[in-house]
């Protein structure tokens, strides 16, 4: 018995269960000569917060675009669920729920009956209406019109929507801008309950205090690019510093002994003089103990070796002035 298959074409990868929920391959997005995004590669798997973290016009907006099929790339490509999102959309978008750059609502139309056109549309009972707008607390200004709505009301009503058919990835892009103190919170509190569910979530923001409470894994992107990511714990150990005290006299040797020590990337000040006053900060990949015996075997006693305990913000600015001076 013989059996031949031709295969002309690859065949698609079948979406593995526990594969990721979201990969970025390779995405590049140009305007004209402007590189919005540059190369971005990301995998995202189930029941994770992803938080893009960027300054401004760094490309996070325009990669979650891209991610909700609003834009195409100029290369590379999307899968969601394993789906291609050029190849079959609406398989990759069917599960996919987002809120991008505010949410197109009908002006005149209450909030509520607004979602319920919503739920309409998608086959949904408006059992759901009631769920999602207790979910972002807008229950009392359900019937107001949408017009009339603030910027966070608009806000909220949006997550509502990006909610609504219970997706499995939510993709939100700046989802605290205009809400009130009590608005951030509540939001910040709602994503890790999703992800609690199953419920993937990939957010942009700014706001390192924001991705730090709320986001299991971090992509730092700069001028369109990832330049780092992983999670907080990893991004933050993935620095660590000591902070060492000599005397005045014993800078000098001290500076030369730890910049000669394995694993050292840096000695700040880098000279004595500048800021002479203050203790050596060491960037290095050894151990307060190497540094230590590194020292007393120059004759150098260092009355304080300290791990400089980083915080997102020092590893934000480092990692962003490093590539912006590149
Ligand atoms: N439709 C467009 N046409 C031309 N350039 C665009 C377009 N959309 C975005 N850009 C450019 O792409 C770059 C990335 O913009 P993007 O909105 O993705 O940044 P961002 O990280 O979301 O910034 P922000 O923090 O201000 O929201 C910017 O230089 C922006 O001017
Ligand atoms: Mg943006």
């Amino acid at each position: 018995m013989t059996s031949t298959t031709t295969v002309t074409e690859p065949l698609p990868v079948p979406h593995a269960p526990g594969g990721p929920v979201l990969e970025l391959r390779g995405i590049t997005k140009q305007y004209g000569a402007l590189t919005a995004v540059s190369s971005v590669s990301l995998t995202v798997a189930a029941g994770e917060i992803l938080g893009l973290l960027g300054p401004n016009g760094s490309g996070k907006s325009t990669t979650l675009n891209l991610v909700m099929g609003f834009i195409k790339p100029t290369s590379g490509e999307v899968f969601i669920h394993g789906h291609s999102l050029r190849t079959a959309p609406r398989d990759a978008l069917e599960d996919v729920g987002g809120l991008v750059e505010g949410s197109a609502f009908y002006p005149y139309l209450s909030g509520r009956l607004n979602l319920e056109m919503v739920a309409r549309l998608r086959g949904l009972p408006v059992s759901r209406v009631d769920e999602v707008l207790a979910q972002v607390d807008l229950e009392r200004a359900q019937h107001r019109l949408f017009g009339d709505y603030s910027q966070g009301m608009r806000q909220r009503l949006g997550v509502a929507g990006a909610l609504i058919h219970r997706p499995r990835l939510v993709v939100l892009d700046e989802p605290t801008s205009g809400l009130d103190p009590a608005g951030t919170r509540a939001m910040r509190a709602l994503l890790p309950l999703l992800a609690s569910q199953g419920t993937t979530v990939v957010l942009a923001s700014h706001l390192l205090t924001e991705v730090e409470q709320v986001c299991s894994r971090i992509a730092i992107m700069q001028a369109g690019s990832v330049i780092a990511s992983g999670s907080l714990d990893e991004l933050m150990g993935a620095r660590p510093r000591w902070r060492v005290r000599v005397t005045p006299p014993e800078r000098p040797r001290a500076i030369e002994v730890l910049r000669a020590l394995t694993g050292t990337r840096s000695v700040e000040p880098p000279t004595e003089g500048a800021g002479s006053e203050g203790d050596l900060q060491v960037d290095t990949s050894a151990g307060g103990a190497d540094v230590n015996r590194a020292l007393i075997a120059a004759g150098i006693v260092a009355s304080e070796i300290e791990p400089i305990v980083p915080t997102l913000e020092s590893v934000f600015i480092e990692l962003t002035e490093r590539g912006a001076a590149r």
